[in-house]
């Protein structure tokens, strides 16, 4: 080693609350499990409370601290009351990752308008307000913060078999994350995204299921595994991406054309 200043790749999170959603299953359990690991204390997600008192236990029994938050993100009320119940349990929060997300697995003709709704709701409209009701109150506390949305692949490639919505939704994610990004840049909040490709998930398996096991297509004939999401997760969290905001970076092991 020289005295060169090298970055600071330090990931230590002590001190910060995150608030996980979508932390009952897939890449959110595993977001939730690695903040805590990285030292923040994190409120986790989801409408399946059984899930939620598990994953706390399992945050626990690894020395960490967490909060289970029952939660449906198509519920703006709910939201509001669980932001208001993190802060009061854990702290403001400083770190958000916006992660809880449904496919629409069905031709876009085909939908009905209650779908819809709950894509929108779920993919769109629940991210938005869950990024503004963190982004108001740090700016009321004049606090910096990380806000990481889970974009998808699907932003930037569809198949056209059934995720017509469920692209519009990651697209706007995605717009979402750069027009934040500018708004609240001179606030010291910075937005960004991971867009995944394919990851073993609930979310994949019903995918799998419904169109089969299609991994021998890709590149590395292999799905992703969401602890390859770590180092990114954890890159726009800490100090190293200070100077990093409005941007989506993807992560998907060269799975799909540009
Ligand atoms: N897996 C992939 O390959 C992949 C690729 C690209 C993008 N993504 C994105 O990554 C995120 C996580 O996906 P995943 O694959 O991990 O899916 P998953 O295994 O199906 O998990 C989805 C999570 O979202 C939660 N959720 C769904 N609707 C909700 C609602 N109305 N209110 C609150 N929570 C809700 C679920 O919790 P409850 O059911 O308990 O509420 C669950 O914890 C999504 O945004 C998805 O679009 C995944």
């Amino acid at each position: 080693m020289t005295s060169f200043p090298l970055p600071n790749l330090n990931y230590d999170l002590t001190g910060e609350v995150a608030l996980v959603t979508g932390a009952t299953a897939g890449l959110g359990r595993r977001f939730a499990k690695t903040l805590a690991a990285a030292g923040a204390r994190v409120a986790v997600a989801g409408r399946r409370a059984e899930r939620l008192a598990e994953l706390v236990d399992e945050i626990a029994a690894d020395g960490g601290t967490a909060l289970a938050v029952q939660l449906d993100v198509t519920d703006a009320e709910a939201i509001s009351a669980a932001l208001a119940t993190v802060e009061q349990e854990l702290g403001l929060i400083t770190i958000l990752v916006n992660n809880a997300g449904t496919p629409d697995a069905k031709r876009a003709h085909k939908m009905s308008v209650e779908l819809v709704d709950t894509v929108l709701g779920t993919n769109l409209r629940g991210p938005w307000l869950l990024a503004t009701g963190v982004g108001r109150r740090l700016i009321e506390e004049e606090r910096a913060g990380r806000i990481v949305n889970i974009s998808s692949m699907g932003a930037f490639y569809t198949s056209g078999s059934g995720a017509a919505l469920y692209a519009t939704t990651k697209g706007a994610i995605n717009r979402m994350t750069e027009a934040l990004a500018v708004e609240w840049a001179s606030r010291n909040i910075n937005v960004n995204a991971i867009a995944p490709g394919s990851f073993r998930s609930e979310m994949m398996d019903g995918m799998i299921e419904r169109v089969g096991d299609f991994s021998d297509t890709f590149p590395r004939k292999r799905w992703g595994d969401p602890a390859q999401l770590d180092s990114t997760l954890l890159y726009l969290t800490s100090p190293a991406s200070d100077c990093v905001t409005g941007t989506v970076i993807k992560v998907d092991d060269g799975q799909l054309p540009r």
